[in-house]
Parts: C-alpha cells; sequence; structure tokens
C-alpha cells in the first residue's frame, strides 16, 4: 500500500495497524490483510529486553524493517525511527530515515511528533519519504511526560489538534494518536483530513493499531486500552515443556527423526 492509498482511506473502512518485528509474523500480517505494519521501537521492550524503548539503535530498527519487508507483499511497511535518530540534526535524520526506504525496503517512516518535527515532516515528504506523524502520549518522551494519558486538559488538547493540522500541513499521510480521551481522538478525526490511527485513544478514529505482541498474547500483560486475542505465550509454554518432557523421557527423538547409514556401520 502507498502513502496516498492511505490517505484516502480517511472516513473509509477502519484502517487495520499492527506491530511486528520479524519475517514470519510479518507474513501471517499480510496473509490476513492487515493493511499496515509498523516496525515500532516497542521492539526495544517487546523483543531486545530493554526497559523502555530509549535504548533502541538505527540498526536494530533497520535489520527488523528489512526482515518485515521481505516478507510481506501487500501492506505498507513503516519504520519507526527511534529516539534521537532524529530531532537533533536535520541532515542527520534526513539519512536516518532516508536509509529506512533506501536499504531496508520501508515505505514510510513513523515519527514520534512536536513542534521539532512540523518542518521535518515538510522536508521528508518533499524529498520522497512518506512521514506517518505520532501524537498523544510519545514513549519516547517518557523522562519528560511521563506513561501517561496524554490531552485530558483544555490546553493539551489544542495542543494536541494543533499539531495535528501542522503535520497534516507540512505532508504527514496519516498520524498515530496514542492514549488520549476518546472525544479528543474523535476531534482530531474531524480537524484533520488524512487518516488518525488510534491505540487508546477510542472509536472514533480512521483505524487501529496495537501491538501483535499484545494481539496474540505473547506479551506478560497488556495496557489498559489493548487486547488479547490469542494466547501464544502460554502455547509456547506448552510447547516447549512437551519438548523438554519428550527428550527427557527418551521419547524423541523417535524412529522417524533418525536416519541410519548401512556403510557406517563397520566405524565402531
Ligand atoms: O512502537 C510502537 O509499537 C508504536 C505503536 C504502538 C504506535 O509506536
Amino acid at each position: 500500500m502507498r502513502a496516498q492509498e492511505i490517505r484516502d482511506a480517511a472516513g473509509e473502512e477502519p484502517l487495520t495497524m499492527l506491530t511486528a518485528y520479524d519475517a514470519p509474523t510479518a507474513a501471517v500480517l499480510d496473509e490476513v490483510g492487515v493493511d499496515v505494519i509498523l516496525v515500532g521501537d516497542s521492539i526495544g521492550n517487546l523483543r531486545l529486553g530493554y526497559d523502555s524503548t530509549l535504548p533502541v539503535t538505527v540498526d536494530e530498527i533497520a535489520s527488523a524493517t528489512a526482515a518485515v519487508a521481505r516478507a510481506t507483499e501487500d501492506a505498507m511497511v513503516i519504520a519507526d525511527m527511534p529516539f534521537l535518530s532524529f530531532g537533533a540534526d536535520e541532515d542527520e535524520a534526513i539519512q536516518h530515515c532516508g536509509r529506512m526506504l533506501k536499504e531496508a525496503n520501508a515505505d514510510a517512516v513513523k515519527l514520534e511528533s512536536g513542534q521539532h518535527t512540523v518542518e521535518l515532516t515538510r522536508r521528508l515528504t518533499q524529498i520522497g519519504i512518506p512521514v506517518q506523524a505520532h501524537l498523544g502520549l510519545t514513549p519516547q518522551s517518557e523522562n519528560e511526560t511521563g506513561l501517561f494519558r496524554q490531552g485530558t486538559d483544555e490546553d493539551s488538547a489544542r495542543e494536541i489538534v494543533d499539531l495535528a493540522e501542522r503535520h497534516e500541513e507540512a505532508g504527514a499521510f496519516s498520524l498515530v494518536l496514542e492514549h488520549v480521551p476518546a472525544n479528543l481522538g474523535a476531534a482530531v478525526t474531524e480537524a484533520i483530513d488524512i487518516p488518525t490511527i488510534g491505540i487508546g485513544a477510542g472509536p472514533d478514529c480512521d483505524g487501529q493499531v496495537l501491538t501483535v505482541d499484545e494481539v496474540i498474547g505473547l506479551s506478560e500483560g497488556v495496557a489498559p486500552f489493548s487486547k488479547a486475542f490469542g494466547n501464544v505465550r502460554e502455547e509456547m509454554r506448552e510447547a516447549v515443556a512437551g519438548y523438554r518432557d519428550a527428550v527427557e523421557s527418551g521419547e524423541f527423538p523417535a524412529e522417524e527423526h533418525s536416519h541410519y547409514e548401512d556403510d557406517l556401520d563397520d566405524v565402531y
């Protein structure tokens, strides 16, 4: 899917977006028909054992994005730009974002947004790098804002609407809205023409996004605004325990898992 198709989807059938961090997961999402696959910096806490998203590197996102892109035919693949890969130096930011398209085969990048990303969004879209903006709770700012609901008072809600409009005007093709009141999700969706993709932002956004680990039940818990639709963690435990028991009891490997060469009979 291209950025223009996503732009055109505002107000149509709800867009579906999920994270993926590896090829087999991306292949399943793509087969099922998920519209957008985000290689989120949530890879940091969900897959790489970090305590937050802050340590995630450009190389880690590039490598995961390349794996996801290799396994994806139809969905749009978005690389989530990690902490400090943008925001300090504009030219450096453009190189990091460009690398996601040139080397990792992403279709677009996502930037956790604020005042500092308006002009960067304009520059990136002008040179052909589609940008998805992200407002509300932006976990890369956790040391500034905490990991709390955002836009809960009039001033901060107005600021989010204003930033949404400015990112649309700068060329963003869609906007992730994280952990904001549902009525603010509805107001932002009303205020801009590009699609809003909500995560904990109510039912009136143009689409929804969650982390795949929560959806399949792989993560240890789920955020209050998220939902597990499966229990892969339990299935993994059962499979691994079954393997351990079968090896310990001598049941595995069985006859059908082994082969013998007659010529080797003389070796002993
Ligand atoms: O990194 C991530 O997973 C995200 C989303 C959940 C929007 O940014």
